[in-house]
Protein backbone atom coordinates (compact mmCIF):
# COMPACT_ATOMS: atom_id res chain seq x y z
CA UNK A 1 0.00 0.00 0.00
CA UNK A 2 1.32 3.86 -0.73
CA UNK A 3 2.18 5.61 1.70
CA UNK A 4 0.34 8.43 3.32
CA UNK A 5 1.02 11.79 1.90
CA UNK A 6 1.12 15.02 3.27
CA UNK A 7 0.74 17.83 0.98
CA UNK A 8 1.95 21.54 1.55
CA UNK A 9 1.52 24.32 -0.34
CA UNK A 10 4.21 27.12 0.10
CA UNK A 11 2.93 30.72 -0.89
CA UNK A 12 4.32 34.27 -0.64
CA UNK A 13 5.95 33.91 2.44
CA UNK A 14 8.58 31.39 1.52
CA UNK A 15 9.21 32.47 -2.07
CA UNK A 16 12.18 34.50 -2.45
CA UNK A 17 12.37 34.51 1.69
CA UNK A 18 15.39 32.90 3.19
CA UNK A 19 13.13 30.70 6.07
CA UNK A 20 13.40 27.51 6.95
CA UNK A 21 10.42 25.84 4.95
CA UNK A 22 12.93 23.96 2.10
CA UNK A 23 15.18 23.10 5.32
CA UNK A 24 12.16 21.17 6.98
CA UNK A 25 10.50 19.67 3.65
CA UNK A 26 14.50 18.14 3.55
CA UNK A 27 14.36 16.95 7.25
CA UNK A 28 10.96 16.04 6.78
CA UNK A 29 12.01 13.74 3.39
CA UNK A 30 15.06 12.13 5.11
CA UNK A 31 12.69 10.83 7.95
CA UNK A 32 11.08 9.01 5.63
CA UNK A 33 8.05 11.24 4.40
CA UNK A 34 6.00 11.43 1.38
CA UNK A 35 5.41 14.84 0.69
CA UNK A 36 3.97 16.71 -2.60
CA UNK A 37 5.07 20.27 -2.60
CA UNK A 38 2.55 22.62 -4.51
CA UNK A 39 3.74 26.23 -5.18
CA UNK A 40 2.45 29.49 -5.75
CA UNK A 41 3.93 32.61 -6.89
CA UNK A 42 1.31 35.97 -6.96
CA UNK A 43 4.07 38.04 -6.15
CA UNK A 44 7.06 36.48 -8.64
CA UNK A 45 4.03 36.59 -11.36
CA UNK A 46 3.01 40.38 -10.69
CA UNK A 47 6.61 41.43 -10.79
CA UNK A 48 7.23 39.77 -14.09
CA UNK A 49 3.85 41.40 -15.57
CA UNK A 50 5.16 44.63 -14.15
CA UNK A 51 8.37 44.54 -15.80
CA UNK A 52 6.59 43.93 -19.53
CA UNK A 53 4.22 46.78 -18.77
CA UNK A 54 1.27 44.13 -18.27
CA UNK A 55 -1.68 45.60 -15.57
CA UNK A 56 -2.96 43.14 -13.43
CA UNK A 57 -5.88 42.49 -11.30
CA UNK A 58 -7.98 40.06 -8.77
CA UNK A 59 -11.16 39.01 -8.32
CA UNK A 60 -11.69 36.83 -5.06
CA UNK A 61 -7.84 36.01 -4.91
CA UNK A 62 -7.50 34.85 -8.38
CA UNK A 63 -5.56 36.68 -11.01
CA UNK A 64 -7.78 37.84 -14.46
CA UNK A 65 -5.69 35.88 -16.74
CA UNK A 66 -5.65 37.55 -20.71
CA UNK A 67 -3.59 35.79 -22.96
CA UNK A 68 -1.01 37.74 -22.81
CA UNK A 69 -1.12 37.31 -19.18
CA UNK A 70 -1.09 33.70 -19.05
CA UNK A 71 2.08 33.30 -21.16
CA UNK A 72 3.68 35.22 -18.27
CA UNK A 73 2.40 33.06 -15.65
CA UNK A 74 3.36 29.95 -17.15
CA UNK A 75 6.51 31.28 -17.65
CA UNK A 76 7.17 32.88 -14.22
CA UNK A 77 5.74 29.87 -12.17
CA UNK A 78 6.28 27.00 -14.43
CA UNK A 79 10.04 28.10 -15.17
CA UNK A 80 11.02 30.37 -12.92
CA UNK A 81 9.42 29.37 -9.60
CA UNK A 82 9.43 26.11 -10.04
CA UNK A 83 13.35 25.62 -10.84
CA UNK A 84 14.23 27.60 -8.09
CA UNK A 85 12.64 25.89 -5.63
CA UNK A 86 13.46 22.39 -7.49
CA UNK A 87 17.45 23.58 -7.31
CA UNK A 88 17.11 25.06 -3.58
CA UNK A 89 15.71 21.56 -2.33
CA UNK A 90 18.33 19.78 -4.19
CA UNK A 91 20.93 22.19 -2.76
CA UNK A 92 20.19 21.07 0.67
CA UNK A 93 20.76 17.51 0.03
CA UNK A 94 16.77 16.81 -1.01
CA UNK A 95 15.37 14.70 -4.05
CA UNK A 96 12.50 16.56 -5.82
CA UNK A 97 11.49 16.84 -9.72
CA UNK A 98 9.58 19.65 -10.49
CA UNK A 99 6.74 19.15 -12.91
CA UNK A 100 3.14 21.67 -13.83
CA UNK A 101 -0.56 20.44 -13.84
CA UNK A 102 0.29 19.87 -17.28
CA UNK A 103 2.83 17.43 -17.08
CA UNK A 104 1.48 13.62 -16.91
CA UNK A 105 -1.87 14.70 -17.16
CA UNK A 106 -1.93 15.82 -13.77
CA UNK A 107 -4.28 18.54 -13.76
CA UNK A 108 -7.15 18.83 -16.23
CA UNK A 109 -8.72 22.07 -16.48
CA UNK A 110 -11.96 24.16 -17.63
CA UNK A 111 -12.90 28.02 -18.01
CA UNK A 112 -13.84 28.95 -14.27
CA UNK A 113 -15.90 31.83 -15.66
CA UNK A 114 -15.37 33.96 -18.96
CA UNK A 115 -14.81 37.15 -16.58
CA UNK A 116 -11.68 35.62 -15.49
CA UNK A 117 -10.20 34.84 -18.57
CA UNK A 118 -7.96 31.72 -18.91
CA UNK A 119 -8.28 31.21 -14.92
CA UNK A 120 -9.00 26.45 -14.72
CA UNK A 121 -11.38 25.11 -12.55
CA UNK A 122 -9.43 21.92 -12.07
CA UNK A 123 -12.11 19.10 -13.46
CA UNK A 124 -9.60 15.99 -13.31
CA UNK A 125 -6.71 14.94 -11.57
CA UNK A 126 -4.18 12.03 -12.62
CA UNK A 127 -2.23 11.12 -9.24
CA UNK A 128 -0.27 8.74 -10.76
CA UNK A 129 2.69 10.99 -12.15
CA UNK A 130 3.17 11.92 -8.47
CA UNK A 131 2.50 8.23 -6.93
CA UNK A 132 5.55 7.08 -9.39
CA UNK A 133 8.07 9.89 -8.05
CA UNK A 134 6.89 9.36 -4.40
CA UNK A 135 7.62 5.52 -4.69
CA UNK A 136 10.93 6.33 -6.46
CA UNK A 137 12.22 8.50 -3.42
CA UNK A 138 11.28 11.99 -5.08
CA UNK A 139 9.55 14.87 -3.50
CA UNK A 140 7.29 16.22 -6.87
CA UNK A 141 7.26 20.05 -7.05
CA UNK A 142 4.09 21.39 -8.47
CA UNK A 143 3.60 24.24 -10.28
CA UNK A 144 -0.55 25.05 -10.69
CA UNK A 145 0.22 26.06 -14.42
CA UNK A 146 -2.68 23.36 -15.87
CA UNK A 147 -4.36 22.45 -19.30
CA UNK A 148 -7.47 22.26 -21.04
CA UNK A 149 -10.12 22.59 -24.01
CA UNK A 150 -11.21 26.16 -24.33
CA UNK A 151 -14.16 26.46 -27.34
CA UNK A 152 -12.42 22.98 -29.33
CA UNK A 153 -8.35 23.94 -28.41
CA UNK A 154 -5.88 22.57 -25.89
CA UNK A 155 -4.47 25.97 -24.12
CA UNK A 156 -2.60 26.35 -20.95
CA UNK A 157 -4.77 27.56 -17.96
CA UNK A 158 -4.25 29.51 -14.95
CA UNK A 159 -5.34 27.56 -11.39
CA UNK A 160 -4.21 29.48 -8.25
CA UNK A 161 -2.17 27.38 -6.43
CA UNK A 162 -4.15 26.52 -3.16
CA UNK A 163 -7.39 25.18 -5.77
CA UNK A 164 -4.47 22.69 -7.15
CA UNK A 165 -3.12 21.57 -3.69
CA UNK A 166 -6.76 21.46 -2.79
CA UNK A 167 -7.57 18.55 -5.48
CA UNK A 168 -4.17 16.85 -4.94
CA UNK A 169 -4.82 16.29 -1.41
CA UNK A 170 -8.25 15.60 -2.80
CA UNK A 171 -6.84 12.90 -5.17
CA UNK A 172 -4.10 10.99 -2.69
CA UNK A 173 -6.43 11.05 0.05
CA UNK A 174 -3.58 12.57 2.00
CA UNK A 175 -3.02 12.22 5.71
CA UNK A 176 -2.66 16.30 5.84
CA UNK A 177 -3.49 19.11 3.87
CA UNK A 178 -0.32 22.09 5.07
CA UNK A 179 -1.11 25.63 3.98
CA UNK A 180 2.08 27.83 4.48
CA UNK A 181 1.33 31.35 4.15
CA UNK A 182 1.82 35.00 5.10
CA UNK A 183 -0.71 35.35 8.60
CA UNK A 184 -0.49 32.74 11.30
CA UNK A 185 -4.25 31.58 10.05
CA UNK A 186 -8.29 32.38 9.78
CA UNK A 187 -9.04 35.88 11.39
CA UNK A 188 -12.39 36.01 12.39
CA UNK A 189 -14.61 39.41 12.51
CA UNK A 190 -12.90 40.49 15.00
CA UNK A 191 -9.30 39.64 13.96
CA UNK A 192 -8.75 36.98 16.05
CA UNK A 193 -7.29 33.62 14.50
CA UNK A 194 -9.44 30.78 14.83
CA UNK A 195 -7.95 27.86 16.18
CA UNK A 196 -10.07 25.04 14.80
CA UNK A 197 -13.27 25.32 12.22
CA UNK A 198 -15.30 22.72 11.29
CA UNK A 199 -17.31 22.56 7.45
CA UNK A 200 -20.33 24.62 8.45
CA UNK A 201 -18.00 27.32 10.19
CA UNK A 202 -15.60 27.24 7.43
CA UNK A 203 -18.16 27.76 4.56
CA UNK A 204 -19.57 30.38 7.03
CA UNK A 205 -16.69 32.18 6.69
CA UNK A 206 -16.65 32.47 3.59
CA UNK A 207 -20.31 33.49 2.77
CA UNK A 208 -19.94 36.25 5.35
CA UNK A 209 -16.76 37.35 3.69
CA UNK A 210 -14.96 37.20 7.08
CA UNK A 211 -12.21 35.52 4.42
CA UNK A 212 -11.43 37.33 1.81
CA UNK A 213 -8.90 37.95 -0.59
CA UNK A 214 -6.16 35.00 -0.89
CA UNK A 215 -7.92 33.59 2.18
CA UNK A 216 -10.94 32.32 -0.41
CA UNK A 217 -9.07 30.20 -2.18
CA UNK A 218 -7.30 28.39 0.67
CA UNK A 219 -10.98 27.78 2.28
CA UNK A 220 -12.86 26.56 -0.50
CA UNK A 221 -9.49 24.34 -1.21
CA UNK A 222 -9.63 22.68 1.87
CA UNK A 223 -13.30 21.73 1.64
CA UNK A 224 -12.41 19.88 -0.91
CA UNK A 225 -9.66 18.15 0.60
CA UNK A 226 -11.51 17.17 3.19
CA UNK A 227 -13.77 15.00 0.96
CA UNK A 228 -11.05 12.47 1.64
CA UNK A 229 -7.96 13.93 3.26
CA UNK A 230 -8.20 14.10 7.36
CA UNK A 231 -7.11 17.50 8.55
CA UNK A 232 -6.29 20.74 6.82
CA UNK A 233 -4.03 23.28 8.49
CA UNK A 234 -3.14 26.80 7.71
CA UNK A 235 -0.23 27.68 9.47
CA UNK A 236 2.48 31.16 9.50
CA UNK A 237 5.26 29.97 6.81
CA UNK A 238 7.79 33.15 8.70
CA UNK A 239 7.57 31.27 11.63
CA UNK A 240 10.98 29.37 11.71
CA UNK A 241 10.40 25.44 11.41
CA UNK A 242 7.00 25.80 11.46
CA UNK A 243 6.35 23.14 8.78
CA UNK A 244 8.73 20.75 10.86
CA UNK A 245 7.13 21.32 13.68
CA UNK A 246 3.61 21.57 12.21
CA UNK A 247 4.16 17.53 11.06
CA UNK A 248 6.02 16.28 14.18
CA UNK A 249 3.35 17.60 16.48
CA UNK A 250 0.82 15.41 17.71
CA UNK A 251 -2.82 15.55 16.56
CA UNK A 252 -3.75 16.74 20.47
CA UNK A 253 -1.60 19.52 20.71
CA UNK A 254 -2.10 21.14 17.38
CA UNK A 255 -3.88 24.15 19.50
CA UNK A 256 -0.59 26.32 19.12
CA UNK A 257 -0.68 28.48 16.47
CA UNK A 258 -2.22 28.44 12.60
CA UNK A 259 -5.99 27.16 11.97
CA UNK A 260 -7.10 23.36 11.48
CA UNK A 261 -9.70 22.57 9.28
CA UNK A 262 -11.31 19.26 10.36
CA UNK A 263 -15.04 17.68 8.69
CA UNK A 264 -16.49 17.74 12.22
N1 LIG B 1 -10.05 36.01 7.40
C1 LIG B 1 -8.78 36.07 7.01
N2 LIG B 1 -7.81 35.56 7.81
C2 LIG B 1 -6.50 35.60 7.45
N3 LIG B 1 -6.06 36.13 6.27
C3 LIG B 1 -6.98 36.64 5.42
C4 LIG B 1 -8.37 36.62 5.76
N4 LIG B 1 -9.04 37.20 4.72
C5 LIG B 1 -8.14 37.56 3.81
N5 LIG B 1 -6.88 37.21 4.19
C6 LIG B 1 -5.66 37.47 3.41
O1 LIG B 1 -5.17 36.27 2.82
C7 LIG B 1 -3.77 36.43 2.64
C8 LIG B 1 -3.11 35.07 2.34
O2 LIG B 1 -3.32 34.71 0.98
P1 LIG B 1 -2.28 35.08 -0.19
O3 LIG B 1 -2.88 34.58 -1.46
O4 LIG B 1 -1.93 36.52 -0.11
O5 LIG B 1 -0.93 34.27 0.19
P2 LIG B 1 -0.44 32.82 -0.26
O6 LIG B 1 -1.58 32.04 -0.83
O7 LIG B 1 0.26 32.25 0.93
O8 LIG B 1 0.64 33.13 -1.39
P3 LIG B 1 0.52 32.88 -2.99
O9 LIG B 1 -0.80 33.42 -3.41
O10 LIG B 1 1.72 33.60 -3.53
O11 LIG B 1 0.63 31.40 -3.19
C9 LIG B 1 -3.34 37.07 3.94
O12 LIG B 1 -2.10 37.74 3.82
C10 LIG B 1 -4.51 38.03 4.22
O13 LIG B 1 -4.22 39.32 3.72
MG1 LIG C 1 -2.64 32.84 -2.62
Amino acid sequence: MQKKVIVVKIGGSTLGNHDTTLEDLVELQKRGKSLVVVHGGAKVSSEWLARLGIPTSFVNGLRVTDAETMKVVAAALGGLVNKELVVAIQALGGKAVGLSGCDGNLLWASIKSPEMGYVGEIVAVDPAPLKLLLKAGYMPVVAPVSFGSVEGRVMLLNVNGDTAAGEIAAALAAEKLLFLTDVDGVRDGSQQIVHKLNLAEAKDMLASGVASGGMVPKIEASLRALTTTKVVRIIDGRAAHALRDDVSRRARQIKSGGTTIVSE
